[in-house]
């Protein structure tokens, strides 16, 4: 019986040289890693919509940049250039700077959660100083827009109520692909509305838009890598509606 449980215990460590199961992947994939723990201490102050007291200029609920509707200057998902090391450095347990507040303010990351981070900032692109997405989950499934509809028209605005969903508790973000008009008032396709998890509504101004009916698509992130390393179009499109401007 004696031998049998030290063979067991040199069996168990000749399984893992080095390795504990839980140590924190040495180069963090963002759908996998990073993002469970930006969702879980994070995304309530710095997710979409933002919240004016944090700073506004990037959102940690997304990983690429989003252009919002009308705007011409995206703002950074956690992908942006410096923002992993940024997040990494002000994350840090013993971060300490005159007038600038450690993240969350309220609280402290458990250690593996920290070291996720400090990994991902680790990782980060030599040129580009994002944190990579990396491979996303092997078995991933995609999100699914739930719900879309038209819920209230006055004037030339129409408001629209979606749910988006994901059956392995991704993060959801994405955008309404449909009509907007550019400079020389052509019509072209761009965002007309922002999409998270869950239920929300959103309003579109069509104002100057020629009467037609468009099609709306969404076009949802769940975290996953679609087209590959390095690629920037990880997302899917989902056909959404068909609405009529008069
Ligand atoms: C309770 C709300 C709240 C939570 C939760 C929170 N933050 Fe913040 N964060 C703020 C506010 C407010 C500011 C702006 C204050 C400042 O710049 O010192 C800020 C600023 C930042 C900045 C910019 C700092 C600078 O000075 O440039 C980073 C990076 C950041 N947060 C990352 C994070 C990360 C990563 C998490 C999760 C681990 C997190 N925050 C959680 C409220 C929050």
């Amino acid at each position: 019986m004696r031998l049998a449980a030290i063979f067991a215990v040199v069996v168990a460590l000749a399984a893992a040289p080095g390795c504990a199961l839980d140590d924190p992947p040495e180069v963090p994939s963002w759908q996998v890693d990073v993002m469970p723990v930006l969702a879980a201490n994070c995304v309530r102050c710095h997710g979409f919509p933002l919240n004016p007291v944090a700073r506004n200029d990037f959102r940690l609920d997304a990983y690429s940049p989003t252009l919002l509707p009308g705007e011409t200057i995206p703002i950074d998902g956690a992908g942006g250039p410096g923002l992993a090391s940024q997040i990494a450095t002000f994350t840090r347990p013993g971060f300490s700077v005159s007038l600038k507040v450690r993240m969350p303010p309220d609280r402290t990351l458990a250690d593996r959660e920290y070291l996720i981070l400090r990994n991902w900032a680790g990782a980060a692109d030599a040129v580009t100083e994002s944190g990579p997405r990396g491979p996303g989950r092997f078995d991933n499934r995609a999100p699914t827009v739930t719900s879309f509809e038209e819920v209230a028209r006055v004037g030339r605005k129409v408001t629209f109520a979606f749910e988006v969903s994901d059956l392995d508790h991704d993060l959801v973000s994405g955008v309404v692909i449909g009509p907007t008009l550019d400079v020389q008032m052509q019509v072209q396709p761009g965002n007309i509305g922002i999409l998270v998890s869950g239920r929300r509504t959103f309003e579109w101004d069509t104002t100057g838009l020629p009467e037609g009916s468009y099609d709306l698509t969404a076009r949802l992130d769940d975290g996953a890598d679609i087209d590959g390393p390095d690629g920037e179009e990880d997302y899917i499109d989902v056909p959404v509606m068909t609405v009529v401007i008069p």
